[in-house]
């Protein structure tokens, strides 16, 4: 029997991706997969039923992927009840936000499948190919632009003409990562003036190379402020105090505000506040990518796009899902990059190297267990020792090293 990968029609509400595309069946194919995708699961996507076939893979039900899988293919993760009958030893694949969904560990745990959150994916040249967040975070960053020009009643660029002049737009973008950088180069194609801030410091020079001026405090604190990983650090509340200042000023001046910051595993950190909304132009757009992680902006609403103080707030949910096609295609391809590493090239089997940093990195649960380092349980302290009663020296003062503020 084949290695089989199984591909469901997303169920979460508004999720229009998928987790394969016809050229990826083709890869797969080639490694020696069957292929079984559940009908209508790339419509969405603009990937139709005939496009899978001809690529060679299998339409099928829900209920027939999910029995014959060795691997499943996700999106987003599957419901409980689906999770529940695949087979046992299978391998979920996908964006299973861990860090949002923690009760669903103990589900996957439960069913015994080895589940793998492509989110997790070490931040090392290797595994750049499989990083989901990256390949989704760019489109957010251009789909950003995008959204911010149809809510923003001028033109983007500068324009001469015979009626008058229209004066280039102002757009600052929060937080230079991959989706800021992106917003950055978009803007600068549409004709915008454009500025950006981060506390990266290897951003400024990025910034700069694409055109756009950098606004940051550039202290001590600013110039050490990057993980190992390559993302930010929490900063410290001066510093934060300090870069808000030179923010208002910044964003007083602006049309357009996208804001983009994020901090793995934490709410996103507030970056705009009421007071600055207020600053704004009637007229401006304000566009937070970061509204499903609590949202850089205080007065953005998940989902929703609110007027306040004559600014628009835009805080779409899933923006990737908004750009479905092109989105798919690349979230596709960073999945099949890690599945072939996985997979044998000579036997055409599963051989898993679990001593793999970027399978450490990844791996969320395996034979009944969560084995990830930030979910696994904490142990319960272990029961103080009864100690029976002797002569105690005195004790040695030990001096406690003070701890550092983060
Ligand atoms: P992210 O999505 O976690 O955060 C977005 C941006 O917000 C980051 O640049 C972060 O520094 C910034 N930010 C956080 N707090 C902020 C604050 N208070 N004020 C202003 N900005 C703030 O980060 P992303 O985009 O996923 O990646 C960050 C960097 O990681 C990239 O620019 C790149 O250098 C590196 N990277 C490396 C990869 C690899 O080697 N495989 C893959 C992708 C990114």
């Amino acid at each position: 029997m084949p290695l089989t990968i199984g591909i469901l029609k997303e169920t979460v509400d508004s999720e229009k991706r998928v987790a394969i595309s016809p050229e990826t069946v083709k890869k797969y194919k080639a490694l020696g997969a069957m292929l079984l995708i559940e009908k209508n699961a790339g419509l969405s996507a603009s990937i139709s039923d005939q496009d899978y076939k001809e690529a060679g893979a299998t339409l099928s039900t829900s209920t027939d992927i999910v029995k014959k899988s060795d691997i499943l293919l996700c999106v987003q993760s599957p419901d409980d009840k689906i999770i529940a009958s695949l087979k046992k030893n299978a391998l979920l694949i996908g964006g299973l936000s861990p860090h949002n969904n923690q009760a669903t560990l103990k589900t996957y745990a439960k069913a015994g499948i080895t589940a793998c959150a492509m989110e997790l994916m070490p931040r090392i040249s290797r595994a750049q190919s499989m990083d989901i967040l990256s390949s989704q975070s760019n489109l957010s960053g251009y789909k950003a632009v995008l959204d911010a020009t149809e809510h923003y009643a001028r033109a983007f660029p500068m324009m001469m003409t015979a009626a008058g002049t229209i004066a280039p737009a102002r757009v600052f973008v929060m937080g230079a990562g991959v989706a800021g950088l992106q917003a950055i180069a978009t803007a600068k194609r549409l004709g915008a003036i454009v500025s950006a801030t981060d506390v990266r410091p290897a951003a400024k020079e990025q910034v700069e190379s694409l055109g756009g001026s950098f606004v940051a405090v550039e202290d001590d604190e600013f110039k050490q402020a990057e993980t190992a990983g390559g993302y930010a650090k929490q900063m410290s509340v001066a510093y934060q105090k300090k870069q808000a200042k030179l923010v208002a000023d910044t964003i007083a001046k602006q049309d357009i505000v996208i804001t983009t910051a994020l901090i793995p595993g934490r709410d996103a950190p507030t970056l705009v506040t009421e007071t600055m909304v207020k600053s704004m132009k009637a007229g401006s757009v304000i566009v937070d990518l970061a509204v499903e992680q609590g949202g850089n902006c205080t007065l953005s609403e998940n989902g929703k796009i609110v007027t306040k103080h004559g600014v628009s707030i835009i805080g779409h949910k899933n923006v990737p899902s908004r750009i479905a096609a092109d989105s798919s295609l690349l979230f596709s391809k960073n999945l099949f990059n890690f599945v072939s590493l996985l997979i044998d090239k000579d036997t055409q089997t599963l051989k898993i190297d679990w001593e793999d940093e970027i399978l450490q990195g990844v791996t969320l649960t395996k034979e009944g267990k969560i084995i990830h380092p930030l979910f696994q349980e904490k142990k319960k302290p272990l029961a103080k020792k009864i100690i029976p009663k002797t002569k105690a020296k005195p004790k040695e003062k030990i001096k406690t090293p003070t701890k550092k503020k983060a």
